[in-house]
């Protein structure tokens, strides 16, 4: 059942250049150039013409949300919140009648989201879906959604269902942003093609494999690691130190790069292990200056660059590159090596990375 893998996870960790192009299909049609989201049929207008949207999520969930803000306000220009579920419930939100709410779910049946929805709809607000188990509490729940296809997932830490995830939240940005005329034909036109080319992509990045495991049998001792990234690889740091801390029972921390002279480079030392995630984007002549930061202070850096970088491989340790997309596509691509680097770190460290201690599946208690 685990196809010939060694675990659950990393079977499902090389199974997303197909769990990425089943959340797309049907969706997708290049020919025309068009885009279409049947579960959003009767809301997609509402969402064009809201000025907030507030999606509400936990843990990995919660992150892909962060990346799903970034897309939403730069393509279709409209004001984001993302919130942790369980906060929103017992904080008296600000919800009127006719507000967004989307709630983004692997299981869709966690407790704390589940209990957003249900206050956020007793507000009139209206409550839309992104789950992946069919017929959930949350899909059930709705108004309204759109699924994701990753197909069960069965390890505890979540992979192949947040690139499903962040590749719908893309769709319904994208599919929002044409509806309000906020994208250019050439950027929709770019960004359609650019996501269909997604897949590949990732399965390119999976040859890496050994080579990351190479890397993580220098850093299985470590006992913290720093994440770091900018823009919309900031979310994609936090979710980086959230699966090795699920797995492998390593401290790690994502921050925002610019924030860490705010406090975190005071943990700098030759012992501190830090991930970039410095792609050539807006922001790589910012990352390229923390780097340099880091490596002034003796951290070990791994970077996650895009091919072809000759800049980077020179200042850092150690290297995985991946392939050129669009800026706003990269967290489906940044994603996949550092899911790989916990992998192995937590293998390396004899850790049950499915059944990980004190973890569920899903969390059916608040
Ligand atoms: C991370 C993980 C958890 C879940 C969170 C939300 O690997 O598995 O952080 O992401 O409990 O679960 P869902 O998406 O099912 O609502």
């Amino acid at each position: 059942e685990k196809g010939g893998y060694d675990h659950f996870m990393l079977k499902e960790i090389f199974e997303q250049p197909r769990s990425i192009a089943d959340s797309m299909r049907g969706r997708i049609n290049l020919d025309s150039a068009s885009l279409q989201l049947g579960g959003l049929r009767d809301y997609l207008d509402k969402i064009a013409k809201t000025d907030r949207i507030v999606i509400v999520a936990c843990g990995t969930s919660w992150h892909a949300g962060l990346v799903g803000e970034y897309l939403f306000e730069e393509l279709a220009r409209v004001n984001v919140e993302v919130e942790y579920a369980s906060e929103f419930r017992y904080r008296n939100p600000i919800i009127k009648e006719g507000d967004i709410v989307i709630a983004i779910s692997q299981s869709g049946e966690t407790a704390d989201t589940m209990a957003a929805l249900e206050l956020a709809k007793s507000k009139g607000a209206i409550i839309l879906g992104v789950c992946n188990v069919v017929g959930s509490s949350i899909a059930r729940i709705t108004h309204a959604g759109v699924y994701t296809h990753a197909g069960p997932e069965i390890g505890v830490a979540s992979t192949k269902a947040f690139t499903a995830q962040v590749t719908v939240l893309s769709l319904i940005a994208i599919a929002t942003a044409h509806k309000k005329g906020t994208i250019s034909q050439d950027l929709y036109r770019e960004l359609l093609f650019g996501l269909d080319a997604i897949p590949a992509k990732v399965e390119k990045i999976l040859k890496s494999a050994e080579k990351i495991k190479d890397i993580s049998k220098l850093f299985t001792f470590a006992s913290n690691f720093i994440f770091l990234g900018r823009g919309l690889n900031f979310p994609v740091a936090l979710e980086g130190a959230l699966k090795l801390k699920e797995i492998s029972y390593i401290h790690a921390e994502g921050y925002p790069a610019a924030e860490m002279k705010h406090g975190p480079i005071a943990l700098i030392d030759e012992d501190m292990p830090v991930v970039f995630i410095a792609t050539k984007d807006a922001s790589y002549e910012k990352i390229v200056s923390n780097i340099q930061e880091v490596k002034a202070r003796k951290g070990r850096v791994i970077a996650i660059v895009t091919e072809g970088d000759t800049l980077i491989p020179k200042m850092v340790d150690f290297v995985v590159e991946v392939p050129r997309t669009n800026d706003l596509l990269l967290p489906l691509l940044t994603s996949i090596p550092l899911q790989l680097i916990s992998y192995y770190i937590a293998v390396l460290r004899g850790r049950n990375v499915d059944q990980p201690r004190n973890l569920a599946k899903s969390v059916t208690v608040e």
